[in-house]
């Protein structure tokens, strides 16, 4: 049976938060709340406990974890070459939204890295995930605590209902801050390299590191080339709707999209759409969900969306694009695979 409690992150009741930290010592699973999106978390270095994330996910078992860590000190356990570049990211945004990549040492399974000689690892900016973290006296290695393939849970409530059953103790923080996942990045190299756009924008991490890269792969945009992050590779964020992107926003893309919606009420198919709030009044369509008005809102809010849209029925979705600048770039990836790379053009217009 599942452990389930609401803890204020603000308030924490450490004698609760020490039944949770036990299960993780004693090699259970965990899912708590990050400032990015709910973890389902494990003793990263006991190769049976990062076994069973693998299993409460439905999670191919060649797609590495992330390892969370609750101070710098804490990164001796998992490797021993920290570059310069590596430190002054760490310095500047830990913690924080953005996981380094660095060559792992002996004591980190291969269950944890996906047989990678690699680890992820980051701190999380979240109370909980911190204290839960350093109770228990190791490093949590944790994924998004959604079922694989489908939309990550940002709230509460999104992930008592996807997980309740599949793992020892859910803890409940509320909301989370950011609402995507972490920016992965690579910066061993002279040019660092973001394997996944997340919560920390490449423009942030640019300022503090000079010119960083994208993964060529997530540049395609087409799914076909193979990710340097083994995860990118998988479709994901799916709802149970159909989701299309738009190439446009607002006047220009609610041409086609109301023609669409139409079309599709006269089948019976009942379809919703995403947008910008400032967009809002352009689209008509039975459910009509708004991420916001910036690509901060639009973080915190796109995950719950997509959950929101099976919730209420919706069978086909179709999602204004956002600019792909700060972090609407990690929203766009999240929204392009949740579509599983369906775009609609808008005839004689640009992108
Ligand atoms: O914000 C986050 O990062 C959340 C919260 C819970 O911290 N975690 C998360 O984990 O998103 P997950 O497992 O859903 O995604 C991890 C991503 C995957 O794309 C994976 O392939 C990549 O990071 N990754 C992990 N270890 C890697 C490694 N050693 N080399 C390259 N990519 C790696
Ligand atoms: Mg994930």
């Amino acid at each position: 049976k599942t452990l389930i409690s609401k803890m204020d992150p603000d308030n924490i009741d450490c004698k609760l938060l020490e039944k949770y930290a036990r299960i993780i010592r004693e090699g259970g699973t965990v899912i708590f709340p990050t400032e990015t999106v709910y973890g389902l978390g494990a003793n990263a270095l006991d190769e049976q406990a990062a076994e069973k994330i693998y299993k409460a996910k439905g999670r191919p078992s060649d797609n590495p974890l992330i390892v969370h860590i609750c101070e710098t000190g804490q990164l001796g356990m998992l490797t021993d070459s920290v570059g310069e570049k590596a430190r002054l990211v760490m310095e500047r945004f830990w913690p924080g939204p953005v996981t380094l990549i660095f060559s792992k040492k002996k004591t980190v399974p291969y269950a944890t890295t996906g047989g990678l000689d690699t680890v992820a690892v980051r701190m999380p900016a979240n109370n909980i995930a911190l204290e839960l973290i350093r109770e228990s006296g190791v490093p949590i290695a944790a994924p998004s605590a959604n079922i694989s393939g489908r939309p990550s849970p940002t709230k509460g409530e999104h992930v008592a209902e996807q997980m309740d059953g599949r793992v020892d103790g859910i803890i409940l923080g509320g909301d989370c801050a950011v609402g995507v996942e972490s920016t992965v990045i690579d910066l061993r190299g002279d040019v660092p390299v973001i394997l996944r756009p997340g919560g920390l924008s490449a423009e942030e991490i640019e300022a503090v590191v000079g010119r960083v890269d994208m993964d060529p792969a997530l540049k395609s945009g087409t799914g076909d080339a193979a990710p340097l992050a083994p995860g990118m590779k998988y479709t994901h964020y799916s709802p149970d709707a159909q989701v299309y992107v738009v190439k446009g926003s607002g006047a220009s893309a609610a041409r086609i999209i109301n023609k669409l919606v139409k079309e599709n009420a006269k089948k019976g198919t009942i379809c919703g759409v995403i947008c910008m709030s400032q967009n809002a009044g352009y689209y008509d369509a039975p459910v009509k969900l708004e991420l916001g008005y910036d690509s901060a809102d639009a973080a915190r809010n796109i995950f719950s969306i997509l959950i929101e849209m099976d919730k209420r029925g919706v069978q086909v979705v179709y999602s204004e694009s956002l600019e792909e600048k700060g972090l609407g770039a990690a929203v766009m990836n999240r929204l392009v695979k949740s579509a599983g790379y369906r775009f609609i053009e808008i005839q004689g217009e640009q992108a």
